[in-house]
């Protein structure tokens, strides 16, 4: 997340995420699943902007950019404007549990693609929590913010870690940072149609008799200081109902296998995939060749500092 304080505005970047590695544990009684992921905050930001607003108003505006891009869209693709979206919910959450009486007019510059897997909404949340903890001075701390975030969506207290890499457990709620000190390239490209995250985990089954996998090799290959030779850990147990349920996601994968890079997947619950490339030109060319293929929203980025 960055930040920059104006004389009247607060605006924050909030990053996408990606998921380099995704394993379901089993199914927990509340109807979630339980969850050891690998994500990483990456260099593709949503911009949301908080202004004074009227007493007690919680006023959202967005302007989608890929609008233009992706006419034909399903429900799950639209970004609301009002108490649908998350950024609406985490502001009254504040305003609920804290009595504040202040309003606030904010706008959103959308880059990160909806239904995608790259958890926007979610990082938009928490920058809704932490950008309106400033902007009204309600001085909450770590903890508490903590607290919040969770109740709003599983992936939402990641993005309110300080190191831009971290396992996360649980619903995906209990974040433990990765230090890492170097950079890491990735080209993300979202296929035409995106997928909902809830019919993903639905349509997820064990395989008969497998035994889990571990995210300790990644962890151990990263501990080197660099993403190199990360690709051959690279796992999401949903990668094959996503697969299923949108064959969009299986061509994209077949089209980033036949690139020259280190390793691809799908992140979170799709439809978005992404590969690991060696440097940002690569990221960059690589880019340039999925969008000649027909992939107009695909982005080069790096790890989010
Ligand atoms: O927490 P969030 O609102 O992002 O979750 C959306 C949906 O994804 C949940 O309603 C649930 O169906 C599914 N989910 C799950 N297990 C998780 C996270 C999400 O089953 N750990």
């Amino acid at each position: 997340m960055l930040f920059q304080k104006n004389t009247d505005s607060l605006v924050i970047q909030t990053p996408a995420k990606l998921n380099l590695f995704l394993e379901i544990l089993g199914q927990r009684d509340d109807g979630f699943h339980e969850l050891e992921t690998l994500m990483v905050s990456v260099s593709l930001y949503d911009t949301l902007t908080f202004q004074k607003g009227v007493k007690n108003k919680i006023h959202l505006h967005c302007n989608d950019a890929s609008q233009n891009l992706n006419k034909e869209r399903s429900s799950i693709e639209t970004i609301p404007n009002d108490e649908k979206n998350l950024i609406v919910q985490a502001a009254r959450l504040l305003q609920k549990e804290t009595g504040v009486l202040e309003g606030v007019c904010m706008t959103l510059q959308k880059r990160i693609p909806a239904a995608a897997g790259l958890a926007g909404g979610s990082s938009d949340a928490a920058a809704t929590l932490v950008g309106l903890n400033k902007f009204w001075k309600l001085g909450l701390g770590e903890k508490e913010l903590w607290r919040l975030a969770s109740k709003l969506g599983s992936d939402v207290p990641f993005f309110l870690a300080s190191s831009p890499i971290a396992v996360c457990r649980g619903r995906g709620e209990i974040i433990e940072p990765v230090t890492f000190s170097g950079q890491g390239h990735f080209v993300i490209a979202r296929p035409q149609s995106g997928l909902s995250t809830a019919e993903v985990f639905q349509h997820y089954h064990q395989e008969k008799q497998a035994l889990p996998r571990s995210v300790e090799p990644l962890l151990n290959t990263l501990k080197k200081g660099t993403f190199s030779n990360t690709g051959q850990h690279f796992y999401n147990a949903l990668q094959t109902p996503a697969r299923l349920l949108n064959g969009e996601v299986k061509q994209l994968g077949n089209l980033l296998e036949k690139q020259p890079i280190e390793g691809h997947l799908m992140s979170g619950s799709g439809s978005a995939c992404f590969g690991l490339c060696s440097s940002r030109r690569q990221a960059n060319k690589i880019a340039n060749v999925l969008r000649s293929q027909g992939i107009p929203q695909t982005f080069a980025v790096s790890i989010s500092i």
